[in-house]
């Protein structure tokens, strides 16, 4: 089933790797054209060199505020009106509230929560003049039930959704639409990080669940490819969920169960 984005300009953040460059690969494929960005530039380079003429890659701090705006204008004036943005950027510091920092509180936030506000605004001043537009904010089921080891990430990402839930309110009635995709466990490097030791032990863990840490399986048995959050996000950004707005789309096998 297409999603039907032919000549569609999207903006895709965090998409030098992982659940971003699947994005970003996705949109292409569904004909859009695409803006890469990351804060390493590497990724993304090569993703336009896989797809010439469809990506453009760019170097972008989300949490620059400034940078971030002088991108979006640059992006407008060079390759036309941007109708989809995708904030994927996002980072993840482990660690237990008592052995927290300051600064790893600072960081997580900065990325997280004010990477998606800056980014988002940017979008949505433009969006609203035009009457159309569509933003999805990858956030993660973190947001949803607590996890330890995981406060100031699941934090900053309760508020991305929070916060991408009322710019949809603000924005809907001039024809912009907001949602949040909300990941489970997915095979990326971020995943992969938190995987001291025997990866295929974590990996079976990771699927069966944790008592010792309170942690469900997934129902669905297996750890999501970075390419089910694409698919996900597609749906979202294309006409096909042209009366959804201020959804927060789990995809994470059950493990959640929702609750
Ligand atoms: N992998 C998972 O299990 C999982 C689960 C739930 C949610 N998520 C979320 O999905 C998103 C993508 O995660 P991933 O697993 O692909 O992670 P990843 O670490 O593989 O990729 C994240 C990308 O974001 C970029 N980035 C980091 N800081 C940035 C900044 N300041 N500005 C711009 N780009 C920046 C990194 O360079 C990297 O390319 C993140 O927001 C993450 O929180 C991931």
């Amino acid at each position: 089933m297409s999603a039907g984005l032919d000549g569609r300009f999207a903006l895709v953040t965090g998409a030098g790797r992982g659940i971003g460059a699947a994005v970003a690969a996705a949109l292409v494929e569904e004909g859009a054209r695409v803006l890469a960005t990351d804060l390493d530039p590497a990724g993304v380079r090569s993703l336009a060199a896989r797809y010439p003429g469809r990506v453009t890659a760019r170097a972008l701090d989300v949490t620059d505020a400034a940078a971030v705006d002088t991108l979006v204008d640059a992006a407008e004036q060079e390759s036309g009106p941007l109708d989809i943005v995708v904030n994927v950027a996002g980072i993840l510091r482990s660690s237990e509230v008592v052995d927290l920092t300051e600064e790893d509180w600072a960081a997580t936030f900065a990325v997280n929560t004010n990477g998606v506000f800056h980014v988002s605004r940017a979008a949505a001043r433009r969006m609203t003049e035009r009457g159309a537009g569509s933003i999805v904010t990858v956030a993660s089921n973190a947001a949803g039930v607590p996890r330890a080891g995981m406060a100031a990430y699941a934090a900053s990402k309760a508020a991305a959704v929070m916060f991408t839930r009322c710019l949809g309110l603000e924005v809907a009635a001039r024809g912009v639409r907001c949602n949040t995709v909300s990941p489970g466990s997915t095979l990326t490097d971020m995943q992969r990080a938190l995987w001291n030791g025997d990866a295929e032990a974590a990996a079976r863990r990771v699927v069966e669940g944790d008592l010792a840490t309170h942690r469900t399986g997934i129902p669905l048995g297996r750890i999501a490819e970075p390419a089910d959050v694409a698919d996900a996000v597609v749906f979202l950004v294309s006409d096909r969920a042209r009366h959804i707005t201020m959804h927060d789309l789990y995809v994470d096998g059950g493990a959640t169960l929702r609750a």
